[in-house]
């Protein structure tokens, strides 16, 4: 099969081009503006064909598009934090972004498959998230994801386009832009950093590990009935705080590290998603949080030369703007 792999610069993009060139064959064209989170060495190891540019324009994406059996778009911007400080780029990349592919879709009959989240559905308190669960986004993140989904569906309905959306819980693992809660603890537990808790540390995230993610959505595009969405939930759920500690069992780092911080405005309190429906279809994640956070953690202790960069670089900025704090050297 030969795909075009929108954002596949980027942490999960990068791991599921490398699932699909390296078990299934596919032949890959990845189209990715390199924004401060998409970089070339996260498939370095991959082969592929590459095309820098953006999604929302239809000149590059038409031309990327020629001889695709399918688009997957992964191109995002993905930091709530970012999403409250800065939203306009989530307005162009999720709204006109996800129109422009669409409509390149249409045009050449292509399979198209949008890559979504959980935090479309707003926060639970208790019990899990279906599909047919009201959309009801908090953040402009997830309120622009949320338009993307609903614009995707529409293709299906209006003009018969094969689409299909995935909805995925909190991803961690390999390459990961330490923005992200697991990595920058990570990264600052290595450091002898603070480790900065938003709040009480109480928000609990459904951990879904990156390559049960990638193979997850290579299953739907292959089995999915076009139209419809599906979630793809981690096997655990796990509070923040609880997190945080794990990493400083794993890393070895000074307990008193641990600081909390004001909480993120609008922070939702649970994420949680039912599977049953991607289950059906023969998926299931095989990582259980224990066991893929630790190889987690080893990774980064292993790949220096994949973070030292981004954590001299622009990174300190945005950390001192968010955080109100410098990270060491
Ligand atoms: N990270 C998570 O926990 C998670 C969970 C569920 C769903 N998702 C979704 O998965 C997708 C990928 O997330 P990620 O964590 O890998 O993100 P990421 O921030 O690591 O990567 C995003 C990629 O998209 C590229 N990009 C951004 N804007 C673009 C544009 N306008 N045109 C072309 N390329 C563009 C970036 O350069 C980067 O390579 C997103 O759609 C996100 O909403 C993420």
């Amino acid at each position: 099969m030969r795909l075009l792999v929108c954002g596949g610069a980027g942490f999960i993009g990068s791991n599921f081009v490398r699932e699909r060139v390296r078990d299934h064959g596919d032949a890959v064209v990845v189209l990715d503006k390199l924004t401060y989170a998409g970089r070339r060495e996260n498939l370095r190891d991959v082969e592929h064909e590459f095309v820098h540019g953006a999604i929302e324009d239809p000149e590059v994406v038409t031309a990327a598009m020629e001889g695709a059996d399918a688009v997957v778009n992964f191109a995002a911007e993905t930091h709530v934090d970012r999403s409250i400080a800065e939203p306009d780029a989530f307005v162009t990349t999720h709204a006109l972004g996800t129109w422009v592919l669409l409509e390149a879709a249409r045009a050449a009959g292509v399979r198209y498959l949008q890559v979504s989240t959980d935090e479309v559905y707003g926060s639970i308190e208790e019990g899990s998230f279906t599909e047919s669960s009201p959309l009801q986004p908090s953040s402009p993140y997830s309120a622009t994801k949320a338009g993307a989904d609903l614009l995707v569906a529409s293709y299906f309905h209006t003009y018969g386009l094969q689409t299909l959306i995935c909805r995925g819980s909190n991803n961690y693992g390999p390459r990961q832009y330490p923005e992200k809660l697991i990595p920058l603890m990570v990264l600052n537990a290595l450091h002898g950093d603070p480790l900065p808790v938003y709040g009480d540390g109480m928000q609990v995230r459904n951990w879904l590990y990156v390559e049960d993610f990638a193979r997850g959505i290579g299953h739907v595009l292959a089995h999915g009935a076009p139209g419809e969405a599906y979630n793809v939930g981690g096997p655990d759920e796990c509070p923040n705080i609880e997190v945080v500690q794990r990493i400083i069992e794993l890393t070895g780092a000074d307990p008193s590290l641990l600081t909390f911080v004001k909480d993120r405005p609008g922070h939702d309190r649970r994420y949680s998603l039912a599977s049953e429906k991607v289950r059906a279809l023969g998926w299931e994640a095989q990582v259980r949080f224990a066991g893929g956070l630790e190889q987690t953690v080893a990774w980064y202790q292993d790949n220096r030369a994949w973070w030292e960069p981004i954590r001299s670089g622009d990174y300190r900025a945005y950390y001192e703007r968010q955080y109100g704090s410098r990270i060491a050297d």
